[in-house]
């Protein structure tokens, strides 16, 4: 079947709007097409198991490792084991209609090409500038926190780093060196290849996934029943949390800012939620995989199982080693088991969180220069990026370019604030990925789907407003930056991707017969 002739394809290509609306469509064949041109190809050598890998890699990270104690202790107390499973109930939501998408559309690029092909070019626009939010500034975040554990090693060995070299600390400026450095070597790691990168990969993940296994079984040895007394801790007046702070639910409904109770552990989920990002990274990898249709949803459904059941085991083991009101916020798990009194395992623990931080860090930046190749591709960003490297068949120029950028951003940025503007970022992508399967459905039931959500449009749905929700629960200031960073993308869009779109310009080849 032709995209350009047959009747669906006319009708999914044009979407009523005409070649030259905000809402013309990239067919799927188109999409499929586009990877098949040689100097725009990505090598295929990933399995299922890599996918898997992989998905561990980045979801295990600074959300367990750090934000469990932050949320433990100022929101939700041991009841936040309970604020993971909210998290990742949304987040299995997403995942199987991310699963539908990522084996219908099997190119690189994510939700960007998931929505090209379903809602049209200006909300995949939208979603790609909200993806490059995502991976960017969430591998800022991980650096920040990975060197943070570096210095905390260090100062064990009696070497202390500058504190100008450390990062910027209340106001005053500092450059976080080690978080620089370490983007740097890992955008040379990725221009080498895939291949070496997935090996390095399966390493660490291994070191980590060993990592949080220590936790959750040494650690049940020190665990004090009392410490789970109250485990919804009774709710009271928020901290400096009024104003643009509190949640936007809160603000919308006139309540009185509060932590803790009911609503704590919702505000605590839209904060932990940041433990599950990176599944959605796995459907990235689509056109560098050996069967997409049929590897690229048990990757994402494998890996995020995987993570909720450790998420949920480390926090009630945690909570329930060190009285929630005492949980360090700087490095939890390891605190918890020296205020124990195991300072070995708490090194040990320290020494895998730093490992394990490494892999995260490199998978957001592979997905973010793979997020950037795609929109280059399509012309939305500049053809001059989505040139392959002719040995290595990497996107050499998008991850170099990116990779600096997320260098200097992670040597001059805190984490904090960051961290909740990555995960607006993130489910406001989740919303729109539900909907693109609605849509999708109706305009193209014709598509081979290896994958299908079960029960649509319910699913979707309730996908939808399980974001929805999560995004409520963020500051109203986060809403803020968030809506700056998008208008900002629809200004660059008018600017330059509209008009140098390849669709737009009729460019797009015919597409092959499916
Ligand atoms: N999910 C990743 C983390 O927790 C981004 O660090």
């Amino acid at each position: 079947m032709s995209a350009q002739h047959g009747p669906t394809g006319a009708r999914a290509g044009r979407g009523g709007w005409g070649r030259s609306g905000l809402f013309r469509t990239k067919t799927v064949e188109q999409s499929i097409q586009d990877t098949e041109e040689p100097e725009h190809t990505l090598r295929r050598d990933l399995s299922a198991f890599d996918l898997t890998v992989f998905g561990v890699g980045v979801v295990i990270g600074t959300g367990i490792f750090v934000l469990t104690g932050k949320v433990a202790k100022e929101n939700a107390g041991p009841s936040v084991a309970l604020a993971f499973v909210v998290a990742g109930v949304a987040c299995a939501l997403a995942a199987l209609c991310y699963a539908e998408f990522a084996s219908t559309v099997p190119v690189a690029g994510s939700a960007y090409t998931f929505s090209y092909a379903s809602l049209g070019e200006l909300p995949a626009w939208i979603i790609g500038w909200d993806l490059i939010l995502e991976l960017a500034l969430g591998c800022a975040v991980v650096a920040v926190g990975w060197s943070s554990y570096i210095r905390s090693l260090l100062d064990n060995a009696g070497w202390h780093l500058p504190r100008a070299l450390t990062g910027s600390h209340g106001g005053g400026f500092g450059f976080d060196v080690l978080a620089c450095v370490l983007v740097l070597v890992l955008t040379g790691i990725l221009v080498a290849g895939m291949k070496l990168s997935s090996r390095v990969t399966a390493v660490v993940v291994g070191v980590k996934v060993t990592v949080v296994l220590i936790v959750i079984i040494a650690g049940s040895f020190f665990i004090s029943g009392a410490n789970y007394h109250p485990f919804v801790p009774p709710s009271k007046p928020a901290v400096g949390g009024n104003g643009l702070a509190a949640p936007l639910i809160e603000l919308i409904f006139g309540f009185t800012p509060s932590d803790f109770g009911v609503m704590g552990i919702f505000a605590a989920a839209a904060v932990v939620f940041f433990a599950f990002i990176g599944f959605d990274i796995v459907a990235t990898a689509a056109e560098e995989t050996r069967n997409p249709q049929r590897d690229v949803p048990r990757g994402i459904l494998g890996s995020l199982a995987i993570c909720t059941v450790l998420y949920v085991a480390v926090s009630i083991v945690v909570t329930g080693m060190q009285k929630y009101s005492e949980l360090s916020t700087d490095a939890p798990l390891a605190d918890a088991f020296k205020a124990a009194g195991a300072p070995f395992w708490a090194g040990l623990i320290s020494f895998g969180a730093a490992v394990g931080l490494t892999s995260v860090c490199m998978i957001l930046l592979l997905g973010q220069s793979r997020v950037f190749f795609a929109m280059s591709r399509d012309g939305l960003l500049p053809r001059f990026f989505s040139t392959v490297h002719p040995r290595y068949g990497t996107p050499y120029r998008s991850t170099v370019l990116l990779g600096v950028v997320v260098a200097v951003v992670a040597g001059f940025t805190s984490i904090d604030v960051l961290a909740e503007l990555v995960n607006i970022g993130t489910l406001f992508a989740f919303v729109v990925v539900a909907l693109g399967v609605i849509i999708l459905r109706r305009t193209r039931p014709d598509l081979p789907r290896a994958f299908r959500t079960p029960f649509v449009p319910a699913v979707p749905v309730l996908s939808v407003l399980g974001s929805l929700w999560l995004m409520l629960n963020l500051p109203a200031e986060t809403w803020l930056r968030f809506a700056v960073w998008m208008a900002l993308g629809v200004a660059v869009y008018f600017a330059h991707g509209r008009r140098r779109s390849r669709l737009g310009q009729g460019e797009s080849p015919t597409a092959p017969t499916l």
